[in-house]
This record gives C-alpha cells, structure tokens and sequence, in this order.
C-alpha cells in the first residue's frame, strides 16, 4: 500500500540541501505539512543565515508542487531557538507526528590533530541538536501517543572511519539515545530508528573513489519514509545507500565463563569461545547482558 503522511506534521532538520531536501521533498510529496528547519551553515559548521535562503527555497519548491511547508532558521545547538521553532508549529498546524533528526556538519582531523574544540562542535551539532529537538518534540508525542522520531547516524559511528573520531562518537551516541527512547516511547506509539545513509552530498564531495553519481541521496530517502510510516519499525538501524538496504545490529554473544584467581588468563585463553557468534543475540534491552551472565554463573554453581 502507498505509504501516505496526509493530516501529519513532519520536522526535517538540516533540510536546506543534501538527504534532509529529499526527505522533506518526499514526505511532502506524500501529504505531510513539513517543517524545512536548515541554520544555512557551511560544512564545517560556520556562518549561518538569519534567512536560511536554501530552507527558504526548499519551502518554495514543496508550495510548487502543491505541498505545505514552513521554513525555520534555528540551529539545532540552540534549545530555545528549538522549543521556539516546535511552539510556532504547534500554533501554526497543531501537532507533530515525524521528527527526522538530519542537521549535520564535519570537522575532520585524525585523533592525533583534532582540537577539542572540533570534537565539542560535532557533537552539539549531532548529539545534543537531536537531543533538544527530540525533547522539544516528546511530550507532545506523548500526549498525541503518536510519533515517529529519526536519528541520523553513520557507518563512520557503527564501524570507525580514519579522521572521524569526533563525528563517530556523536553518531554511535545517536544510537544509543535511539536504544533507551525506543524503549521508553512505545507505550505511547512513539517509533524510534536510526538511518545509516550513504549519499553525495556537499558532506562527501571530497571523496576520493566512490561513484558518486550512483549515490543520489534521493536514494536513500526511500528507507526513511519506511521508518517514520505509520507501519514503522522501531530500534532498528537501517543502511542505504545507491538503492541498497542493509540493517546493522549491536550483538551480545552467548561467550563464556571464567572466574577464580586466575580469570584473567581463562578470559585470555577461551576469547575465541567469548568471540563465537554462533547463537548471538540482538537484546531487547540492557539488561539481557546481566541475564546472559547471571544464568552462566548459576549454571557454574550448581554443577
Ligand atoms: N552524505 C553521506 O554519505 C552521509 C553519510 C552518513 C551520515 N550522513 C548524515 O546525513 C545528514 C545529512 O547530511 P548531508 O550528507 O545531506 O550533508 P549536507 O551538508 O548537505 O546537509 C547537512 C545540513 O545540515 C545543516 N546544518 C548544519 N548545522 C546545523 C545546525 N546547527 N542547525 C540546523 N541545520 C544545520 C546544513 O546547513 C546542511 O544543509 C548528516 O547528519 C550527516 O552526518 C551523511
């Protein structure tokens, strides 16, 4: 069945250029008023416009297509500038049901080189951007008992990337704060996944030996309108990129048990059988790693 977002609110950060354009295009497209919020920074995260002439733009094509859409300057470090933004659309359309977290910007140097002033901007852009919108956004989630929330991580975060430490860390912590408000917002409905996209954008333009004409990041849009559907999943982290899908899953193996005085030479000796991922599992929440353990020790002590 088509998925539609008719009568549905949807804030799109970072929506002035690259994926989050296409995302807020798509949804959109599909019936939803949709918030183009985009602080008009270069990629490094300097300068911004009072105006945000691209968000403006992005605005004026959804209108051109026959769609409603409002344009938003905040930046998503500012939590004021943020609650601002989620009162004018709640005065202006009365709710919000999609929140796709997508405002970004890269500060790339190797550990080695890297101030640490570069690594606190990546992650307030990242982290705490998605955090303030995702706070300013939950109690009225809450109170509709409906919402759909996106965060966009990386493969740089999931699986590390040279130059990167600081944009990895922010993107895995997307994850993490992805795990605990799945956990906390489905009794209220509230859906909560992560997107892994791989796109040529402004972001990763420098890139030397990808096709990057094949990596359209309307290509990657397709996945995202899953996870904010009303058939959305929720904990899931979903890849895409060039028209693939793949889902990536933070695993616990069954391992194995050691203990007495010389525990740190059995945990050496037996790391192949800790590492064995036959029979891993994807826990439904943190505290499957303490059962998996507790019941080995049981199993130790009564045999
Ligand atoms: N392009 C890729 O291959 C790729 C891979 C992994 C993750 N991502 C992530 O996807 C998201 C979109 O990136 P993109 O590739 O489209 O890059 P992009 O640079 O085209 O888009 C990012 C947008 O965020 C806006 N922005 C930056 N700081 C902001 C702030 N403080 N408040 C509001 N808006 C702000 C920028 O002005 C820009 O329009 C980012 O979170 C990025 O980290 C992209």
């Amino acid at each position: 069945m088509t998925i539609r977002f008719d009568g549905q609110v949807a804030i799109v950060t970072g929506a002035g250029g690259g994926l989050g354009r296409e995302h807020a295009l798509a949804l959109a497209a599909r019936g939803a008023k949709v918030v183009v919020n985009d602080l008009g920074a270069a990629r490094d995260g300097s300068g911004g416009s009072a105006t945000a002439a691209e968000a403006v733009a992005v605005v004026a094509e959804i209108e051109a297509a026959g769609g409603e859409a409002m344009a938003n300057a905040a930046s998503v470090t500012d939590a004021a500038a943020v609650e601002a933004m989620v009162a004018e659309v709640m005065a202006r359309w009365g709710r919000i049901d999609i929140l796709v977290n997508n405002a970004g910007i890269l500060r790339d140097k190797s550990f080695a080189k890297m101030e640490l002033a570069d690594f606190q901007l990546v992650m307030d852009v990242h982290l705490m951007g998605a955090v303030h919108c995702t706070k300013a956004v939950w109690e009225i989630m809450r109170t509709q008992n409906y919402g759909r929330i996106v965060m966009t991580t990386s493969s740089s975060g999931l699986f590390g990337n040279f130059g990167q430490a600081n944009y990895g860390a922010a993107k895995m912590a997307l994850v993490g704060l992805m795990q605990t408000l799945a956990i906390e917002g489905a009794k209220n409905d509230i859906r909560v996944n992560a997107l892994a996209p791989t796109a040529h954008t402004r972001m990763t333009e420098d890139l030397q030996g990808l096709p990057l004409e094949a990596l359209g990041p309307e290509l990657v849009t397709p996945g995202l309108i899953y996870l904010v559907s009303r058939d959305a999943p929720t904990r899931a982290i979903l890849a895409a990129g060039a028209g693939g899908f793949e889902r990536a899953y933070v695993t616990l193996t069954q391992g194995d048990f050691a203990i007495g005085p010389d525990a740190s030479e059995q945990v050496a000796a037996r790391f192949d059988a800790i590492s064995d991922r036959k029979n891993e599992i994807v826990p439904d929440m943190g505290a499957a790693q303490g059962m998996i353990e507790l019941t080995k020790a049981q199993q130790h002590h009564s045999s």
